[in-house]
């Protein structure tokens, strides 16, 4: 396992690709789930310097009723709790899908965890077509987040072994 990350400068495409082979070193060998969410808040936020870097996993709070609770991250401390539905990181788990949002203040619902945060993406993690948690990434500037950060992160995501 790699103990120290190699932090490059460059364009967010080059920072992915020096980072994800480095990600794979970390996840190799290592199946306990805490330890691997751990290690990828950490790994993405040395790289990027992104203000809040973590994960929200699906959990049950009794039969037939889930919410997402915090996991993992590395930034100021966050909501604990998100219901189905709720805020960005709720809303990607209902839709099963990655969102970007250029602009908190405009995405109706979104639950202000820190008022510094004013960009996001929000990516599912899917196993057997079901969510099993959230990667979610915030940024302090506006319009931090494309099609470039969608394709890796979701990539990342991919090589957690939930
Ligand atoms: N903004 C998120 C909540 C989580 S925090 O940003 C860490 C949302 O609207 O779901």
């Amino acid at each position: 396992m790699a103990e120290d990350l190699t932090i490059i400068t460059g364009n967010k495409t080059e920072q992915y690709q020096s980072l994800i082979p480095q990600i794979k070193g970390l996840l190799d060998g290592e199946t306990d789930l805490i330890a691997n969410l751990a290690n990828l808040a950490a790994g993405l936020k040395e790289q990027f310097g992104w203000l809040w870097v973590g994960f929200y996993v699906v959990k049950s709070i009794e039969p037939n009723r889930e919410e997402l609770v915090v996991g993992p991250f590395q930034g100021p401390v966050a909501c604990t709790r998100i219901k189905k539905g709720k805020g960005v990181c709720g809303t990607s788990w209902a839709e099963a899908k990655t969102i970007i949002v250029p602009d908190v203040e405009k995405f109706p619902g979104h639950i202000a965890c820190s008022s510094l945060s004013k960009s996001e993406i929000v990516v599912p993690i899917i196993r057997n077509n079901q969510v099993v948690g959230v990667l979610d990434v915030d940024s302090e500037e506006l319009d931090q987040f494309d099609g470039v950060d969608q394709q890796y992160l979701e990539e990342i995501v991919n090589l957690i072994p939930f």
